[in-house]
């Protein structure tokens, strides 16, 4: 996750862009920059390492201006050195991006065959040329900015300066978040309602695929498809930019829909993709270790179990998971080879902490996967392995859920390169597919009307089945969890091929079936166990990829994903459970952000 701004106005652009950018650095913190126009010619100023570094920069080379971006920058392509730093610059424009930019080799082998030369290791110098190939030709901005966008594959918001253009400033968004800043003859771009905090509280919120136009009196927005759009203004509070829920209704929804970003930005701490490897992990010899023991609660403990199926099939690597209130108490028989992993969203969890105390004290080497970075459990662990999901708000675990999945798949890689199972070319598809994931969540949020129409539905029933193989089966669970949690609906997981030793007496008329289905190796055999679900009377609800066939002689109500590579397929299935949940306690009414007797960190037994 990086984080962008933009500001055009009548006052001093630079400090404010700094000013901003402090605020942001939690967002990444590897390198800072700015550009803006002086004299109606780009200068940028860029330096390595914090915002400070860049403000020595300022003083030894100040920038005057009323116009200009900036950016704070958490590394994906290219290590955080100068060059890399945003803003990029080709001709006479200026970028700042925040995501990935798939298609960049691409586009860059193109843009080569033209002439064009590139500065930097990074994806986003591809939308500069880009963008100034397009001026180029002769398109005005916004009709050269939608060119570009047409070509881009990936999850990104851009913010884009252009030489000629006194006062204008251009913004995309897909997948990653952007929002327009209203001031008084002053306009800002920003990655979040808390980039344009100090100058304004007055924030419209892109939609998916929107691009934008701003200057000193105003902003022109467009959706994807070029036409004109009108993106309402919403008064937030500055203290708490953070943690407003914006357009949305709940946190809960807001957190869904923050995860093309928030994964991403896990992934970019995991993955080098433009060495397509897994980044080397130095504080474990995933090479040395014996067994992994994964402890946790909830839904932490189901994206463990998701893990497991990564870490033995791809890594060879035996691993047990446990939920952490039994494993501290069971007195388990642990082998010295064993590196136990604490995943956890707060960090807090007392059970999970328990666990990692008892299993340090057995002198066991300990790693927490957290997403509260200075919790109790990332102090504790020997190894600290971050999720970037950013605050969570809402009671029910959502993008921390999918920040610890992508952690988790990543590190799998990571131990079976080290383990000498996979070969680079295998490393290099697996760590594509997990980059991919972003866009792919993007694009499930984006379309989401089955799921309401299967969410009326849901609202009706006392009882629902979630059903799954491999790594589905643990997200059968974690469905049915976040469905009780806030709808109060009473909802089970199960193991499809299980269904038929017990739970398939449940089934009848009244008890919907929701299967998750990839197309992975076991899909038939999913498929077969619905036709025995369907011949009972059960109304089957399959979430499958558009490519997927139905299952023969069956009636069943897809809900379509994307079709993805399987081993991404529990970040992109995700999404579907989620909203089904959420939509159907929507529909309840039910206080979906504080449902009844839970709370956010369980720090008691
Ligand atoms: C469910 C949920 C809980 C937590 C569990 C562990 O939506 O949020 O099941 O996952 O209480 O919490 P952490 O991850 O903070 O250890």
């Amino acid at each position: 996750m990086c984080g962008i701004i933009g500001v055009t106005g009548t006052g001093p652009a630079v400090p404010r862009l700094i000013d901003s950018l402090k605020r942001l650095e939690y967002r990444g913190y590897d390198s800072a920059g700015v550009a803006a126009l002086v004299d109606g010619k780009i200068e940028r100023r860029r330096a390595p390492g914090k915002i400070r570094a860049l403000e020595e920069v300022l003083v030894e080379q100040p920038l005057s201006s009323t116009i200009g971006i900036g950016h704070t920058r958490w590394a994906t392509h290219g290590a955080p050195t100068r060059p890399n730093a945003h803003p990029h610059k080709a001709g006479r424009v200026a970028v700042v991006h925040n995501g990935i930019i798939e298609n960049f080799a691409e586009l860059k082998a193109e843009l080569e065959a033209v002439g064009r030369v590139f500065e930097s290791q990074t994806d986003t110098e591809v939308v500069a040329h880009m963008m100034d190939a397009a001026l180029e030709s002769g398109l005005e901005p916004t009709k050269a900015l939608k060119s570009v966008l047409d070509r881009l594959t990936g999850a990104y918001a851009l913010g884009v300066l252009i030489e000629g253009e006194d006062e204008l400033l251009l913004g995309a968004r897909r997948g990653s978040p952007l929002v327009v800043g209203w001031g008084e003859g002053e306009m800002y771009l920003g990655s979040d309602a808390l980039a344009v905090g100090p100058f304004t509280q007055k924030i419209s919120y892109l939609e998916e695929g929107d691009f934008v136009a701003i200057d000193r009196s105003g902003a022109r927005m467009f959706d994807a498809d070029g036409q004109a759009a009108d993106r309402p203004i919403v008064q937030v509070s500055a203290s708490a930019a953070m943690v407003e829920k914006g357009n949305y209704r709940h946190f809960m929804e807001k957190e869904i829909h923050e995860q093309p970003d928030s994964v991403q930005h896990t992934l970019a701490a995991y993955l080098d993709l433009a060495g397509m490897k897994a980044k080397p992990v130095e504080s474990v010899d995933l090479a040395k270790i014996g067994r992994i023991q994964i402890i946790a609660c909830g839904t932490a403990f189901y994206a463990g179990q998701i893990a497991r199926y990564a870490f033995e099939r791809l890594a060879g690597l035996p691993c047990d998971v446990e939920i952490a209130s039994e494993f501290r108490y069971r007195e388990p028989a642990v082998s010295k080879d064993t590196l136990a992993v604490a995943v956890s969203q707060s960090g807090e969890t007392a059970d999970t902490l328990a666990s990692l105390t008892w299993c340090k004290r057995q002198g066991l080497k300990t790693a927490a996967v957290v997403n509260v970075h200075t919790s109790s459990m990332a102090r504790e662990a020997d190894v600290l392995w971050p999720t970037y999901a950013g605050p969570e708000i809402g009671v029910a675990s959502t993008k921390a859920f999918t920040a610890q999945v992508a952690a988790l798949l990543s590190l799998a890689v990571a131990a079976a390169s080290a383990r000498g199972r996979i070969a680079p070319e295998e490393e290099a598809r697996l760590v594509k597919a997990l980059f991919e994931a972003p866009r792919l969540i993007a694009e499930t949020l984006a379309d989401d009307s089955d799921l309401r129409d299967v969410a009326q539905e849901l609202a009706k029933a006392s009882d629902v089945i979630f059903l799954g193989r491999g790594q589905m089966f643990p997200l059968a669970m974690e469905g049915a969890l976040k469905l009780k949690e806030i709808s109060y609906i009473h909802a089970e997981g199960y193991a499809a091929g299980e269904l038929k030793h017990g739970p398939i007496a449940l089934v009848d008329e009244q008890t919907p079936i929701i299967a998750l289905a990839p197309l992975d190796a076991v899909f038939e055999k999913t498929a077969s166990n619905l036709q025995e679900v369907a011949a009972r009377g059960g109304p089957v609800i399959m979430v499958t990829p558009i490519g997927a066939p139905s299952p023969h002689g069956t009636a069943v109500w897809r809900v379509s994903v994307p079709d993805c590579d399987p081993y991404v397929a529990p970040l992109v299935h995700a999404i579907p459970v989620q909203l089904l949940a959420y939509y159907t306690a929507v529909q309840k009414g039910t206080d979906v952000d504080q449902p009844r007797n839970l709370a956010k960190s369980v720090t008691v037994e």
